[in-house]
């Protein structure tokens, strides 16, 4: 870790971290995006195919969720900070395609310095955790998404903490109606947070 936190130092820090075996396979480590005067920041699992290429958080399909998300909630888009709980892309190459896989704990302990100092540097008064690895490296283990989901949390990490599914757990819900009846209930969740974005 560097000395100094700010945002461009830790940004051009993470490519050359060495702290898990990731970043061998990885074209490149994917930190945050957005302002450090984001009031909300928004914490994914790991990048995917099109974040490892692009070097930015949530430009593929997820990302297209997420802002829908966040535009129906009225949360503007340059108020949110949006990073992810591990910072490499984990695959496994099935012929030409590469398929997300899921971060071990080990990687995700590994990766935790960046997301408390990427916290540190931005200091949002909401914190989202969007699934089961970035509950578990902010808030442990036993943290259950599904029965944390909706509502404000109080933690340390932010004046308001609240939990909801990944967004591409939305898309790969198995059948159309299932995938309709997921996406209501991440934009329900989104919905909440507005309301508490609004009372900041
Ligand atoms: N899924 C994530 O968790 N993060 C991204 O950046 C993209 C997809």
């Amino acid at each position: 870790m560097p000395d100094k936190h700010t945002l461009p130092v830790l940004r051009s820090a993470v490519q050359t971290c060495r702290g898990c075996t990731l970043y061998k396979h990885a074209t490149q480590a994917v930190f945050g995006a957005g302002s450090a005067a984001s009031r909300v920041m928004l914490i994914g699992e790991v990048p995917g195919d099109s974040e490892d290429l692009a070097g930015k958080p949530f430009v593929g399909p997820a990302g297209r969720l997420l802002d829908e998300a966040l535009a129906l909630a009225q949360i503007p888009r340059d108020e949110v900070y949006v990073t992810n709980a591990v910072k490499h892309f984990k695959f496994t190459r099935r012929g030409k395609r590469r398929i997300h896989d899921k971060p071990t704990r080990y990687e995700i302990q590994a990766c935790k310095p960046w997301l408390g100092a990427e916290l540190e540097a931005v200091e949002p008064d909401i914190v989202v955790v969007m699934g089961a690895t970035a509950a578990q490296s902010l808030l442990g283990p036993s943290f259950r998404v599904t029965k944390e989901r909706g509502h404000a949390l109080t933690t340390e990490l932010a004046r308001w903490t609240f939990a909801t599914v990944h967004p591409a757990a939305v898309l790969r819900a198995p059948d159309d109606e299932a995938r309709r009846a997921a996406k209501e209930e991440f934009i329900a969740d989104f919905d909440v947070i507005g309301d508490y974005f609004k009372k900041l």
